[in-house]
């Protein structure tokens, strides 16, 4: 799946992946973007052969570019409704030569999720609830989108069939259906591995 290319120098630590970016979105690595250690472990969880993996929300892709450099066996998409956050993702992409790994700019109410088999949710709504978590101002936020998106991720993930896994990471448990059981948990409990009974 890797291009000849592939670059692991990126790899060894986060400053080093996060120079894929320019410096004003390096700057908002630590509070919004998947660390490569959590990226490992939350792949490690959800990659099997021919496994198609959403990340609902996936800002400038370092969790699908990482998994799926460590994960070549599966796919891994992310959605994004920032341009300019969907463009960087591009960018980074290509610049690591991973072939597995596909970016959609877009809002995920608009997606197919009869596409995807198992989903990566880094807390994409609060900033909507949290004026100071905000990325940027190129989107529309409110606490009633916080519901309409909570409600509509709640609904689709209650429609997968059994066995779809579903990594959470800094998210509120009262996001996940009950449906879905807790496998496992690491980092004080903010990363959680669930899978639909
Ligand atoms: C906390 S960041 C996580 C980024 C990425 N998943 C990662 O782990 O590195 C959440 C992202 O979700 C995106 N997002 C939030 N609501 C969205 C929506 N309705 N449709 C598409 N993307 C959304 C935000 O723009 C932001 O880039």
């Amino acid at each position: 799946m890797y291009s000849d290319t592939l670059n692991i120098s990126y790899f060894r630590k986060d400053a080093a992946f996060d120079t894929l970016y320019p410096q004003h979105i390096r700057e908002l690595s630590e509070m919004h973007w998947t660390t490569l250690d959590v990226s490992l472990e939350a792949s490690n969880f959800l990659a099997t052969p021919g496994a198609r993996i959403l990340d609902i929300g996936s800002g400038v892709g370092k969790f699908c570019i990482s998994a799926g450099v460590y994960h070549p066996e599966a796919t891994f998409y992310g959605v994004e409704q920032r341009e300019e956050l969907f463009h960087h993702a591009q960018i980074a992409k290509e610049q690591i030569g991973v072939s597995n790994v596909q970016f959609i700019y877009g809002n995920l109410m608009d997606l197919d999720y009869d596409l995807y088999d198992h989903f990566y949710f880094y807390n994409p709504f609060y900033e909507n609830i949290e004026p100071r978590s905000r990325i940027d101002h190129t989107v529309w936020t409110s606490s009633e989108l916080y519901r309409r998106y909570t409600l509509f991720i709640y609904g689709m993930l209650n429609k997968r069939p059994a066995g779809t896994k579903l990594v959470t990471f800094h998210a509120p448990d009262n996001q996940v259906p009950a449906s879905y059981q807790l496998m496992d948990n690491s980092y004080n409990s903010v990363l959680k591995m669930w899978v639909k009974e």
